[in-house]
């Protein structure tokens, strides 16, 4: 595993901002941008040459689509930044103009003109460079949010669009980071380190090209002075590309430890875990320590070096001129305007040396959101799809293979036909493939051969639309989203009245605990008080469900949380809301087996029986004697 996999290398905050709040540049820098991912390895970066050229060529592309919208924003931009930046180094070219012509145009002859022109000059440029640095700083925020925008809801929308097969793949830390830790690096590149490096290369440029005009033997000794400059810089990329990877690495360790603890706390106290994971806690967060302490150091030496090459390269600049100064070869006025130069030119150097580190974090993490964007749908919508308003409900599997994975065929051979309006319990042992064969029935997953069908229509061909309203599959899972218990019920419905809401409350049982709420229908699930139990999820689930009213119905161990008198009670409801419709009920319970038309058992990805509930208990098949068994234990 490489820890180049962890994304959130921030570049820092401008220093204006760290002090603002009080804490260091290095100590804003470090610190930041954590994520849980890649710690367990799930992400790599041993790319090969054609690997990493195809990454590069995927994340450019996406850059391409996201910047063309914005061209000609941008080149207003350039514009603005260019002619700002040129205002700005135009202030010590004046005052040596304003020393060296103006002054003495006015002792000698009183003459006015050249002062006040000078004067006019100088105020004319800080104020238009001021407007215009304003300028700049709206316009580049604008474009970083139009492309942020832009990705964060590309991103949102993509994923959202992607099949199970790629959700239960792409664990939800992962694609959480997208969202997240690698959309604040891109944030972070194009809010400060691209502003920071355009800046500071055009503010150097500008400040070397004014430097050499004025002076062209000053301009020698900043050459010199370049020589350490770019060894100090390169010195400290390289040692801060490492430094900040194990400050990422280790923080992202103190927190997947602290959020597997926390997640699994039960477990945790169950098993007396806490002295263990003291040790182990303490461990991570010594590593952390460590490794920000370094990086400490690093910039403990980077920054007075800059400092200490500024410096000497300033008092060069004003002994060598001061000799020519005395000689007669350069005047008093041009010597300050160049010893300003010398003293600005060192100011960006640090920002710019943090660019690398902010442009490496976002690449990496532009790589990684392009791979999630280029991720097509393993199911995709038909190219022809084909109405189907009124489905009757049969369903069949024509010669269907399936497999997740290459390697492991869970249905080998599946042929079954569900004529309209059955109602099929299904039964066989964990890992059966029982839960497999209902997300080939909604169309979760397409079979590797053969077809799924609807009423004769092949689901692949099915519209989207009419398949999500035909089959509707209830899991054990009963996700509640935030928001009152009516909304949640209506998600199976968005258009449903109240009346249609309580109807189908009440037709599951739920109606009774749903008034117990305080505020009935209107309580909200995520406050406290609208906390309801697993059961009751169930049961809320079910409601949505039913007020789906679809053709088909999967119910996969959907009933495994109620208790046996509210299993009962919603089995009752299935009597009569079952009547008309198609429906495959997975239980583990045998009880539900009395309201089944017929019974299929599942072993090993086939139906080994099938047949009436009564034909398979007189039988002596593995029905009967699960059973038998199972009836046994009742008494
Ligand atoms: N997303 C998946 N990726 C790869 N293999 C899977 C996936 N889901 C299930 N399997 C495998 O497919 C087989 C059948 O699983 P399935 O979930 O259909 O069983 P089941 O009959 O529903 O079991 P249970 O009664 O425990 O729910 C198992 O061997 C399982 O390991
Ligand atoms: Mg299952």
């Amino acid at each position: 595993m490489s820890d180049q996999a962890l994304p959130g290398d921030r570049p820092d905050a401008p220093a204006e901002h760290a002090e603002l709040d009080g804490r260091t540049p290095a100590q804003k820098r470090i610190g930041q941008g954590s994520s849980t991912e890649g710690v367990r390895g799930e992400e790599r970066d041993d790319f090969t040459a054609a690997e990493s050229k195809r990454l590069r060529g995927r994340s450019l592309r996406l850059l391409g689509s996201l910047v063309r919208p914005l061209r000609w924003r941008l080149v207003v931009m350039a514009l603005v930044v260019v002619v700002s930046t040129a205002c700005q180094v135009a202030g010590p070219a004046l005052i040596a103009a304003g020393i060296d012509r103006a002054l003495p145009a006015l002792m000698s002859e009183q003459d006015w003109a050249p002062a006040l022109l000078v004067v006019g000059v100088y105020l004319a440029t800080g104020v238009v460079g001021a407007v215009l640095m304003a300028q700049y700083t709206v316009l580049s925020a604008r474009i970083s949010q139009a492309i942020l925008f832009d990705l964060r809801k590309r991103l949102f929308l993509h994923t959202q669009r992607l099949s199970l097969e790629f959700h239960e793949t792409y664990t939800s830390g992962r694609i959480i980071s997208r969202q997240t830790s690698d959309l604040d690096s891109i944030r972070e590149l194009l809010d400060s380190g691209i502003n920071q490096l355009v800046q500071g290369l055009l503010y150097m440029v500008f400040t070397a090209v004014a430097l050499v005009s004025l002076d062209a033997p000053s301009g020698l000794v900043l050459a010199v002075a370049l020589v350490p400059l770019v060894a100090l810089t390169r010195w400290f990329q390289v040692r801060s590309q490492r430094l900040f990877r194990a400050t990422r690495v280790t923080s992202a360790r103190v927190i997947v430890h602290f959020v597997e603890t926390m997640t699994g706390m039960r477990a945790v106290q169950a098993f007396r875990k806490e002295a263990r994971n003291e040790v182990e806690y303490a461990g991570e967060v010594e590593g952390n320590r460590g490794a920000n302490s370094k990086v400490f150091t690093l910039f403990g030496t980077f920054d007075p070096g800059l400092v200490l090459i500024g410096n000497a390269t300033l008092a060069a600049v004003v002994l060598f001129g001061g000799f020519r100064v005395i000689g007669g070869t350069l005047e008093i006025g041009a010597l300050l305007a160049v010893a300003l130069y010398a003293k600005r030119f060192f100011d960006p150097a640090e920002e710019m040396a943090m660019f690398y580190n902010s442009y490496q974090s976002a690449s990496a993490a532009l790589e990684k959101i392009s791979g999630v964007l280029e991720e097509q749908p393993s199911v995709p919508d038909p190219v022809r799809p084909v109405d189907l308003r009124h489905a009757r409900g049969a369903v069949d599997f024509d010669d269907v293979e399936f497999a997740y994975s290459a390697d492991a065929v869970v249905l080998p051979q599946f042929d079954l036909h569900v004529p309209a309006g059955q109602t099929i319990a299904l039964v066989g042992s964990t890992g059966a493939g029982k839960s497999t064969l209902a997300k080939l029935m909604s169309r979760f997953y397409d079979p590797t051969r053969g077809a799924v069908t609807l009423d004769d229509v092949d689901l692949r061909d099915l519209h989207p639309k009419d398949l999500r309203r035909a089959i509707v599959m209830v899991t054990q899972e009963a996700y509640l989203f935030s928001g009152s218990v009516a909304d949640n019920i209506a998600l199976g419905k968005p258009d449903a009245t109240r009346q249609e809401i309580e109807r189908a409350a009440r037709a599951v049982g739920a109606h009774e605990f749903v008034m117990a709420l305080p505020d009935g229908y209107d309580t909200d699930v995520a406050k406290r008080g609208g906390r309801v139990s697993a059961g009751q999820r169930q049961l809320l689930s079910f409601a949505r469900a039913f007020i789906a009213d679809p053709a088909v119905l999967i119910l996969d161990e959907a009933t495994a949380s109620l208790d046996i008198p509210s299993e009962r009670m919603v089995q009752e409801a299935l009597q009569t809301l079952l009547a008309d419709r198609t429906a495959v009920i997975i239980a583990h319970r045998l009880s539900t087996v009395a309201i089944a038309d017929r019974v299929l058992v599942m072993e090993h990805g086939r139906v080994v029986e099938d047949g009436t509930p009564a034909d398979l208990i007189a039988g002596t098949g593995r029905f009967a004697q699960l059973h038998a068994a199972w009836r046994d234990s009742l008494v």
